[in-house]
């Protein structure tokens, strides 16, 4: 398994561009299973997460056409399986949102549970439940979700939590229903509101993108459109705050800074010098002060930037208080960065990190992807070599980190392993 070699500390410099989302990608191209004319996708990030998902379309019928670098077309002429397999879907839970759309076109699916993962349990009761009051008939046999309709019908859903998932497999489901399906309490992430536009341009009718009620009206058909997704909020965010805990001037471009607005709200509670643009932000040596951080769905702290903060947290002046609303375990970074030094103590869902105490290389193990970000971000002023393991985690959702990394200057070297 391939490592990676941070020699810290270090500074960084430049400028670095961030990749389009793997959150938005995702459910994208599941909803190309809607699509009855072709779909062509550009700048679509090399991630092994975006590769499991082409191999689950492929695996459904979609005949998947790399056109250029970035560039993929998707035909779903000729579907043959409804069937999303455990061998798939076990190495990546956002298979799941392949449900909605199978069920929506082909009135059965057979998908896999996802089962749990790292960080949590994580449910899909929210998606089947709604499914099942859109005349979906749900079972649950030898571990797969199965699914059959004789047609979806549009009907009002209120979601008991603004599950991103749940979201996006109703709305997918909802454009080919029957009438007019309103979603209350939606998830507001801006990977929803890239996915509505996206089927807006297949021909869905959508109201309400970016608002916590989604109103779709059934259509018959959807076609087919080009489209690229939005920045990655979250690789962006991972990339400004390595720039502060290096205390290094340094720009990160490609996305748009709004989606991280209370990321870069707490960045400024902890005194970070940023200048914010319109698809950048660039960061200054700062001084950083501790400060308390509650993750929330969005528009609230990301929990896909708890990790990263939390390691920033251990460099600040004073306390920190980081609390983990969204998912059951999603600590797995802190014994890490606590080998390596850092002032860290688990209270139920929250860490409270004494910053200031400095850290020093380490051999350190990734468990999943935001933490194994927050291992390399610790490595950057860790005093030493730290040795990142199982950067397979990473794989999954940071294209070319090291590449991007040795952009800024940064010593980060990527290591055949075993
Ligand atoms: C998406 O996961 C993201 N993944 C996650 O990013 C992100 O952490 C999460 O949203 C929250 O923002 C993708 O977009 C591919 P949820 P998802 O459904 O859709 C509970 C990353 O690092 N829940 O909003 O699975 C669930 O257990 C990944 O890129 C139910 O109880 O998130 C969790 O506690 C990690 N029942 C909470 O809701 C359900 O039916 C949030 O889950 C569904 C969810």
């Amino acid at each position: 398994m391939d490592k990676l070699c941070v020699n810290g500390p270090t500074q960084l410099k430049g400028e670095v561009h961030i990749s389009k989302a793997k959150n938005a990608y995702l459910p994208l191209m599941a909803a190309t299973l809607l699509a009855t004319d072709k779909v062509t996708f550009t700048e679509v990030p090399g991630l092994r997460d975006i590769r499991t998902m082409h191999r689950l379309l492929e695996h459904h019928g979609v005949e998947i056409k790399e056109e250029g670098e970035g560039v993929f077309t998707y035909d779903c002429q000729k579907l043959k399986s409804e069937e999303a397999p455990y061998e798939l879907v076990k190495t990546m839970r956002a298979s799941i949102c392949v449900l909605g759309p199978l069920l929506a076109r082909f009135k059965k699916a057979k998908v896999s549970l996802p089962g749990g993962c790292a960080i949590g349990t994580r449910p899909i009761d929210l998606h089947l439940k709604n499914l099942e009051k859109m005349g979906a008939k749900i079972e649950i046999e030898g571990g797969y979700v199965i699914a059959t309709t004789e047609g979806l019908k549009g009907t009002k859903l209120a979601l008991d939590f603004p599950s991103v998932g749940a979201t996006e497999n109703l709305m997918m489901a909802a454009c080919l229903a029957e009438g007019e399906t309103i979603i209350e309490n939606a998830a507001l992430e801006p990977e929803i509101t890239d996915l509505g536009n996206f089927l807006v341009k297949l021909g869905a009718k959508i109201e309400g993108l970016d608002t916590k009620t989604i109103k779709i009206q059934g259509v018959s058909s959807l076609g087919g459109t080009t489209y690229s997704a939005i920045g990655d909020r979250i690789e962006a965010a991972t990339y400004i705050i390595a720039g502060l805990m290096t205390k290094s001037e340094m720009t990160v471009k490609g996305f748009d800074p709004i989606h991280i607005d209370a990321v870069i709200e707490k960045l400024a509670e902890m005194e970070a010098k940023m200048e914010i643009g319109h698809d950048y932000v660039k960061v200054f040596p700062s001084e950083l002060v501790g400060t308390d951080i509650d993750t929330a769905p969005y528009p609230g702290f990301p929990t896909d930037v708890q990790a990263q903060i939390l390691a920033l947290s251990t460099q600040a002046k004073g306390l920190s208080i980081i609390t983990e609303h969204i998912f059951e375990n999603r600590f797995m970074h802190v014994p890490e960065l606590q080998r390596m030094g850092a002032g860290i103590t688990i209270k139920g869902n929250s860490a409270i990190v004494k910053g200031g105490k400095p850290l020093k290389g380490a051999p350190v193990m990734c468990t999943d992807l935001r933490a194994s970000a927050a291992l390399v971000l610790a490595g950057l002023c860790a005093e030493g070599v730290t040795e990142v393991r199982r950067i397979y985690h990473l794989d999954r959702g940071y294209e070319k980190l090291d590449k991007k990394f040795a952009g800024l200057s940064a010593p980060v070297e990527r290591v055949q392993g075993d």
